[in-house]
């Protein structure tokens, strides 16, 4: 039996040539009943398994479509975003499942008008039928789940989550990180506080997840002016186009595999496989 332990730096040859690196988690060959015994004992989780690693386990020549989970709690417009580029090919890749902290919310209604489900987490007054971490991570891993992305979903993620998922969680800050991040910087008071500073320029981050709100390694920005007279209104609008723009780059390039990471963990995105250009 294949598990997957936690991170442990391993560059491996991409079906490209190149190096793929994408998520470098270390394989082990266990015995399976000792091995789900002493997981299961001691807790410890057995993370999902690369899909680009799974890809070429299997075989198979060339990309699979990945199956993304998108988190979100209110309108919706990422989520729609990057829906949109999934159905047009922009993407390489298809939501599977959405899971939100308001099953009510505008960007449910439109995953419910397209056959999305949706699981509720966690359980509150506005999710009565919310489930537990842990069932959230085994529907997450039963589904497939390759990717994770984050579209304005408001709550923390359980700890569990984001270990089963290492380098594969994404979210979208509207703001240039590491400024106007981390706790309390959400909706429109992340750019009342960028007007507030005197900031001539604002704009959008995509990073990878950990364990802390907006701290993870940052993957792509993109910048907008500040204008004198912006309301946060005003900000906010010119910012949020950006995202459209900017998350469905950043996710196209994770499903495709084009994300490699430095040394020093950064990630970068590779413009395509065969050319050692980063964007
Ligand atoms: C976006 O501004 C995003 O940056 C933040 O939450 C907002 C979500 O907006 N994390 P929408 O629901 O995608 O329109």
């Amino acid at each position: 039996m294949l598990a997957w332990s936690m991170p442990h730096h391993r560059g491996i040859t991409s079906r490209a040539g190149g190096c793929v690196n994408l998520r470098n988690w270390q394989l082990r060959c266990l015995d399976p009943s000792q091995e789900e015994e002493r997981a299961e004992a001691s807790g410890e989780g057995i993370v999902q398994q690369p899909r680009s690693e799974r890809v070429q386990q299997q075989g198979v020549d060339g990309f699979q479509r990945a199956k993304l989970a998108v988190f979100l709690s209110g309108g919706g417009s990422n989520f729609r975003a990057l829906h949109a580029a999934t159905l047009q090919n922009a993407i390489y890749g298809d939501v599977v499942v959405v899971v939100s902290d308001r099953p009510g919310c505008k960007g449910c209604e439109y995953a419910q008008e397209h056959k999305i489900p949706i699981l509720s987490y966690p359980k509150n007054k506005y999710a009565q039928d919310g489930i537990s971490a842990s069932q959230l991570v085994d529907s997450l891993r039963h589904s497939g789940v390759d990717y994770i992305l984050l579209a304005g979903y408001l709550k923390m993620l359980p700890t569990e989550l984001v270990q089963v998922f290492p380098r594969a969680i994404l979210n979208i800050h509207p703001a240039l990180l590491p400024s106007f991040g981390g706790k309390g910087f959400y909706g429109m008071k992340v750019h009342e506080a960028v007007i507030r500073s005197g900031a001539r320029y604002s704009g959008a981050t995509v990073h990878f997840v950990d364990e802390e709100y907006d701290s993870g390694p940052i993957l792509a920005q993109r910048v907008v002016p500040v204008l004198a007279y912006d309301s946060p209104l005003d900000l906010a609008a010119r910012v949020l186009k950006q995202e459209h723009i900017l998350y469905t780059e950043a996710v196209a390039a994770l499903c495709e595999d084009r994300i490699f990471w430095r040394e020093d963990g950064v990630p970068l995105i590779r413009k395509s496989w065969d050319e050692a250009e980063y964007l």
